[in-house]
C-alpha cells in the first residue's frame, strides 16, 4: 500500500471559459438571444455586488430595442471569430484541456424549435475540431448562463417542465454530433448558485412567479430530471463518454468555535452545495432538503417517473469551481459572511488557498467519484506595460492553490483535471466588465470594448506553461 505522491499522468491542465462571456458574434449566423445577452453595463457602477440579474418580462424586451446602452457580452472577445489564434496560444502554454459551453441559442435560436440552425454547429464543429487537432481535450459545459431568451419570457425558464424537453433536444443534437470527439460534458454550470442564477441560470423574471422559493426548486428540479435524462441518453448511446454535475463551490467554515455555528455551517453547506451533488450523483433527496422544503413552505412537484429517472442515472463526475470561502454563524443562517482572518480582493472575494484542498477532500469522501476542478483563479485589475503585464499576484494565488490541489491528491482525492478560469481575458460574469481580469493572456479591449483586441502574454503565461510541463511539480 501506497499514497500518492503528486499528479497522476493523464492528469488535465488547462483553463475554462464560456461562450456568453468569450464568444461576442450575438446575432450572428442565425443566432438568437440568450438572457445574458440583455444584461447592459450601466454608466456607473460599484464593483462590490453583482450585476443586473434582478430583470423583468419589461426590462428584457426592452434591451432587445435598445441602442444606447452597452451590452458587453454580444462583444465578448470575439472568441467566435479568433479562436484559432487563441487556442494556438494556450496550446503553447500546453494546454492539455479547455473548458467551454455550447451557447444555447447558436443552435436553438429561441429554444423550443424542433430543427438546431446548422450555422450554429458549425462554428461548434469548427471550434471542437480544432481542440482535437491540437491535443486539447474539449470539456463541453451544455448550459453557462446562456438560456434562450425567449424560454426565459415566454415559458417562465426553468419553472416549466417543458425546459426538460427543449433542453434534450439541444443534448441529444450535440452529444450525437460530438459524442466520438468529445468525452467530458457537465450539463448545467453551477447549479447551486440560486439567488443570482435564478435569472441567468433559471431564467426566472421579477414579476412573473406568485411563489418565488417554491418557484426556484422546482425549476432546480426540472434541471435535475433533464441532467439525469442526459446522462441516461449518454450512457446508451456511448458509455465511454463521462458526465459531469458542477457546483460553485463556495465553502462556509463555522463563525466561531460554538458547536451552534459549527452545525450551522453544516446545514447551509447542506442546502447551499451538497443538495445539488446529492442529487445529482446519489440520485436521491436527501432528507435534509425535505425537511427544509417542509419547514419553508416550499412545494416541489416531482413524478415517480422522475424520481425514478433521478435514481437510476446519476452522474459520473464531480465538478466544481473554487475562488474562495467565508464563514455561517447561526445568527446568519445560510447567508454566507465574510472571514476576518483572509485577504480579499477588491470585488471581494476571499483567498483561501486550503479552502480547495477542503473541499476537494470533503467531496470525494462524500461521493467517491473523480473530480475536476472547473474554474478557479484570481480576477484582478491587470496593467499593460511593455507589452505584457506583470501579474505575480496572480501567479501566486493559483500556486497555493495547485500546491493544496497537489495535497488533495496525496490525501487520496482521485481527480481528472484542473481548469483555471479565464486563461484569456473574458467578460466578468457578476460584473460585466472586462477590467476584471484572470488570463495568462491579456486582450486589449476595455470595459465598453473599445481597443486593438490584440492578444498578449504576461507574466503567468511562461509559469503556468512550466507548471503544465513539469505536471505540477515545479510551481
Ligand atoms: C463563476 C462563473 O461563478 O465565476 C463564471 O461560472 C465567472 O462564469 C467566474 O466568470 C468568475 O466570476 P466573475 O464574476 O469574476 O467573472
Amino acid at each position: 500500500m501506497k499514497a500518492n505522491t503528486g499528479f497522476p499522468k493523464n492528469f488535465l491542465w488547462g483553463g475554462a471559459i464560456a461562450a456568453n462571456q468569450a464568444e461576442g458574434a450575438w446575432d450572428v449566423d442565425g443566432k438568437g438571444p440568450s438572457v445574458m445577452d440583455v444584461v447592459a453595463l450601466p454608466e456607473a457602477y460599484s464593483r462590490q455586488g453583482t450585476l443586473g440579474y434582478e430583470q423583468t418580462k419589461e426590462s428584457v424586451l426592452s434591451a432587445l430595442e435598445d441602442k444606447e446602452g452597452y451590452y458587453p457580452r454580444r462583444v465578448g472577445i470575439d472568441f467566435y471569430h479568433t479562436y484559432k489564434e487563441d487556442l494556438a496560444l494556450m496550446k503553447e502554454m500546453g494546454f492539455t484541456c479547455l473548458r467551454t459551453s455550447f451557447n444555447w441559442p447558436r443552435i436553438f435560436p429561441k429554444g423550443d424549435e424542433s430543427q438546431p440552425n446548422e450555422e450554429g454547429l458549425k462554428f461548434y464543429d469548427g471550434l471542437i475540431d480544432e481542440m482535437v487537432k491540437l491535443g486539447i481535450e474539449p470539456v463541453m459545459t451544455m448550459s453557462h448562463y446562456e438560456l434562450p431568451l425567449h424560454l426565459a419570457t415566454e415559458y417562465k425558464g426553468w419553472t416549466n417542465k417543458k425546459l426538460i424537453d427543449f433542453y434534450m433536444n439541444l443534448f441529444k443534437v450535440l452529444f450525437d454530433r460530438y459524442h466520438g470527439k468529445v468525452k467530458y460534458w457537465i450539463l448545467v454550470n453551477q447549479i447551486n448558485m440560486l439567488g443570482w442564477g435564478d435569472y441567468c441560470s433559471l431564467g426566472m423574471l421579477k414579476g412573473e412567479h406568485e411563489d418565488w422559493l417554491s418557484d426556484r426548486y422546482q425549476a432546480v428540479h426540472n434541471q435535475f430530471v433533464a441532467c439525469a435524462k442526459a446522462v441516461e441518453y449518454a450512457h446508451k448511446t456511448d458509455a465511454s463518454c463521462q458526465m459531469g454535475m458542477m457546483n460553485g463551490e463556495v465553502l462556509g467554515y463555522p463563525a466561531s468555535t460554538s458547536p451552534e455555528d459549527a452545525f450551522q455551517s453544516l446545514q447551509a453547506m447542506q442546502m447551499n452545495d451538497y443538495f445539488f451533488s446529492d442529487v445529482t450523483a446519489r440520485g436521491e433527496y436527501p432528507g435534509y432538503a425535505l425537511r427544509y422544503f417542509e419547514e419553508n413552505n416550499i412545494k416541489v412537484e416531482a413524478t415517480q417517473e422522475d424520481l425514478e429517472v433521478l435514481k437510476n442515472n446519476p452522474v459520473d463526475f464531480i465538478s466544481f469551481s473554487y475562488y474562495s470561502s467565508g464563514l455561517y454563524d447561526k445568527e446568519h443562517g445560510n447567508d454566507l459572511l465574510s472571514n476576518p482572518k483572509l485577504p480579499a480582493s477588491i470585488w471581494g472575494w476571499q483567498t483561501d488557498p486550503i479552502g480547495l484542498r477542503y473541499s476537494l477532500n470533503a467531496y470525494y469522501d462524500r461521493y467517491k467519484k473523480p473530480i475536476f476542478i472547473a474554474e478557479n483563479g484570481l480576477g484582478a485589475i491587470d496593467e499593460l506595460v511593455d507589452e505584457t503585464v506583470d501579474d505575480t499576484y496572480r501567479i501566486e494565488y493559483l500556486r497555493a492553490h495547485i500546491e493544496n490541489m497537489r495535497e488533495a491528491v496525496k490525501d487520496g482525492v482521485e481527480m481528472i483535471g484542473y481548469a483555471s478560469w479565464g486563461p484569456i481575458d473574458i467578460v466578468s460574469a457578476s460584473q460585466g466588465e472586462m477590467s476584471k481580469r484572470y488570463g495568462y493572456i491579456y486582450v486589449d479591449l476595455d470595459d465598453r470594448g473599445q481597443g486593438s483586441g490584440k492578444r498578449y502574454k504576461k507574466k503567468s503565461f511562461d509559469w503556468y506553461k512550466k507548471v503544465i510541463e513539469t505536471n505540477g511539480e515545479e510551481l
